[in-house]
């Protein structure tokens, strides 16, 4: 099985596993990345001071985007990763899908007023605006559990 996390067209990590169940993934087989040099440094800052094993190094606290991306691999490979929203689509209003706005986020979105100017998410009736909070929130470790 194979556990990707990327901010696309720039970043992106993919651990190999054991096993095919995604909430309890095996012992890790293999790491795959390709990212800016922010991304690479904090992996290979993290692998020299945590060791190989991603899933034994600490949540990073950071919101920047390779922090980010970082905190959702560990997640998953734990089998903590809850992410607050399941539908593909966000805002059914403009027709924005979760993935559109998940990637605004991982790139810098950090309010609802930024992800609705960069997505067009809650720029109608507005119901769809306390989901991204959530996604926001999660993202930003504020609410992950
Ligand atoms: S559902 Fe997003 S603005 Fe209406």
């Amino acid at each position: 099985m194979k556990l990707r996390v990327e901010l696309e067209g720039r970043d992106f990590l993919e651990v190999e596993c054991e096993g095919d169940d995604v909430q309890t993934p095996g012992r890790v087989l293999n790491v795959s990345m390709i990212g800016c040099s922010q991304f690479m440094d904090m992996m290979q800052k993290m692998k020299k001071h945590f060791g190989p094993d991603v899933s034994a190094w600490p949540l990073p606290e950071g919101t920047d985007h390779s922090s980010i991306l970082l905190r959702e691999m560990i997640l998953k490979l734990r089998g903590e990763w809850k992410f607050p929203y399941s539908e593909a689509e966000l805002c059914h209003c403009r027709s924005v899908p979760a993935q559109v706005v998940d990637q605004a986020i991982i790139a810098g979105a950090h309010s609802t007023a930024t992800v609705t100017r960069q997505t067009s998410a809650s720029t109608a009736c507005g119901t769809c605006r306390p989901q991204v909070q959530k996604i926001i929130d999660y993202r930003l470790g504020k609410k992950a559990s």
